[in-house]
């Protein structure tokens, strides 16, 4: 499988963090940035990261800034993009079980990494139920 990441400054060191945890499930990363702890746009990573997975390039996305908040409404502004912010692996699961969330949102300042980790290899490993939950979905779209 293969994830785009992407992260502002507020995110980089989780992303970092992250990036072991994620090789060690054996996904594939197109990293988008940032690449250093330098003030940067967080709409700007949410538009790559989201662009890569519009396309198909990347089946999933995961975005991370200081809270997470500014990433989940920058992605969810992209169409077919529906962005979880998640602090625990339970709304992590729920996300990809009955939202096929396509990206996952994470606070590096509100979450420690062992929980990141969790978070992330719940979401990944979690497929989508589809049924009831897809009719939902497209009364979305
Ligand atoms: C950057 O300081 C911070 O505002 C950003 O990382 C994020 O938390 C926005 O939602």
């Amino acid at each position: 499988m293969k994830i785009a990441l992407g992260s502002d400054h507020g995110g980089f060191e989780l992303k970092q963090i992250l990036i072991p945890c994620l090789q060690e499930l054996g996904v594939d990363i197109e990293s988008v940035g940032c690449h250093d702890s330098s003030s940067v746009d967080y709409p700007d990573f949410a538009e790559k990261v989201c662009s890569f997975v519009r396309t198909g390039a990347c089946e999933l996305g995961i975005l991370i800034c200081g809270t997470g908040i500014g990433m989940s409404i920058a992605a969810n502004r992209h169409r077919e993009i529906r962005a979880a912010l998640c602090h625990e692996a339970f709304t992590a699961r729920m996300s990809r079980e009955h939202n096929n969330a396509n990206v996952l949102c994470l606070g590096g300042r509100v979450i420690g990494p062992e929980m990141a980790c969790e978070i992330v290899r719940t979401w990944v490993q979690t497929e989508f139920s589809g049924g009831r939950h897809q009719r939902r979905l497209d009364m979305l779209s």
